[in-house]
């Protein structure tokens, strides 16, 4: 049995950007011990870790955050020191369709998780009964977004200043967890941490969202619904610079303090659209202008934000961070990952990877 110096529950690390950060500690580290805990809803899916499953320091706990006995259970088999909870429900358009499930989660699910840490390390100890402050070495990550702040006009960037104003339920929840993380620390003390990040795009991207989304209904010759006059703007950011942010901040962010993450890279979604359609029809050696011809504008979200944009100059200033890919190059390998990974996509679409925990792991 291996000794390790740390012990790390990653929540939702079934997910996108969770695959990310848990490949990145488990490979990077392998001293601590990553305890994965998800609750595999349609967006956690196990194939996206296959490389890593059967490393020594990696473990994984199919959990709901809902269900505060088990998550107990966690703690006190794994006694994590540290957690970076990203589990949440995250597609903007489910949550106008079902906004009390972006409740339960995101609001309700980080709550209990606060609070079986605080409860959990706040037990008293023999150090502690000497004084020691419970929440040495301790620390609450949450990993959030930057549509908390709301949207911005032509111009102006989102800072760690911006007031919260949130529009969409999911938004809405998001912010809602983030002020309950930050009461948590303030009431009770517990060291936490809050990181507001741009929008992602990357391998294992779930296709419900406009890159991936776009990429298989190229493959597949669909329609590429663009909501409204397409001149909605968001940053984007390449998960693997948004995991390797999430490593420094973890190692080196203040205690209590909150860090904005984003891409230095505005895009109009019909540009965006249009240089993704370009390098798609690059690289399938399509005619110039076939996967344009896809492209149908449709009716807009309700409610959905003009613009968003990040200042990302404090985690630049204070941790020296920044993006390491431009995104042509990002985009680039987003699209060859998925033009070489087909069966993922496959499974995916088909829903087949629904079943892997039980064929894999259930037995375990
Ligand atoms: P995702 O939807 O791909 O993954 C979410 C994961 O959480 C899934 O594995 C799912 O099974 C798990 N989960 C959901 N409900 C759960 C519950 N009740 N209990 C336990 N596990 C549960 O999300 P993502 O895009 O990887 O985002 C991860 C985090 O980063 C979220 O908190 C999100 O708000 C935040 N974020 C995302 C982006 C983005 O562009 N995707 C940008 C900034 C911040
Ligand atoms: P999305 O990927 O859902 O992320 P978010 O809503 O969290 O920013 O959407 C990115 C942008 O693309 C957003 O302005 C909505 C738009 N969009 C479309 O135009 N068509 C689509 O089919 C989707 C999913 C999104």
């Amino acid at each position: 049995m291996p000794s390790f110096t740390k012990t790390i529950l990653i929540t939702g690390g079934a997910g996108f950007i969770g695959s990310h950060v848990v490949r990145l500690f488990v490979t990077k580290y392998p001293d601590y011990r990553i305890v994965n805990l998800d609750a595999l809803t349609y967006a956690g899916n196990l194939q996206n870790l296959t490389d890593i499953e059967t490393a020594p320091n990696y473990v994984f706990e199919k959990v709901n955050l809902l269900d505060a006995t088990e998550l107990a259970r966690v703690f006190t088999q794994y006694q994590p020191d540290s957690v970076i909870h990203l589990a949440a429900e995250s597609h903007v358009d489910r949550s106008i369709l079902s906004p009390l499930d972006f409740v339960y989660t995101n609001v309700v699910g980080t709550v209990n998780l606060l609070n079986v840490a605080k409860t959990q390390w706040s037990q008293k100890t023999l150090r502690q009964a000497q004084g020691d402050n419970p929440f040495d070495n301790k620390l609450f990550y949450h990993v959030s977004t930057d549509e908390v702040y709301g949207a911005l006009g032509e111009t102006g960037l989102f800072t760690e200043e911006t007031p919260y104003d949130p529009h969409s339920p999911y938004s809405a929840s998001k912010a809602s967890s983030d002020h309950f993380v930050r009461a948590y620390g303030d009431t009770y003390g517990l060291p936490v941490v809050i990181t507001n990040c741009s929008n992602n795009y990357g391998p294992y991207h779930f296709p419900e969202k406009l890159i991936p989304l776009f990429i298989n209904n190229i493959i597949t010759k669909k329609p590429l619904p663009v909501y409204g006059d397409g001149q909605y703007t968001r940053d984007w950011l390449f998960v693997k610079d948004h995991a390797i942010a999430i490593d420094l901040v973890f190692h080196k962010g203040k205690k209590g303090s909150t860090y904005n993450i984003g891409g230095f890279n505005e895009w109009k979604n019909i540009d965006l659209v249009k240089e993704l359609c370009r390098q798609m029809d690059e690289k399938l050696e399509n005619p110039v202008g076939t996967s344009e011809a896809l492209i149908t504008y449709v009716k807009d979200r309700p409610g959905h934000d003009r613009r968003y944009a990040i200042d990302a100059g404090k985690i630049n200033k204070e941790l020296g961070w920044e993006p390491s890919v431009t995104f042509e190059e990002g985009l680039g390998q987003t699209i060859d990952w998925f033009l070489s990974n087909e069966e993922w996509l496959k499974g995916v679409t088909s829903g087949a990877y629904q079943h892997y925990y039980e064929e894999q792991y259930a037995e375990r």
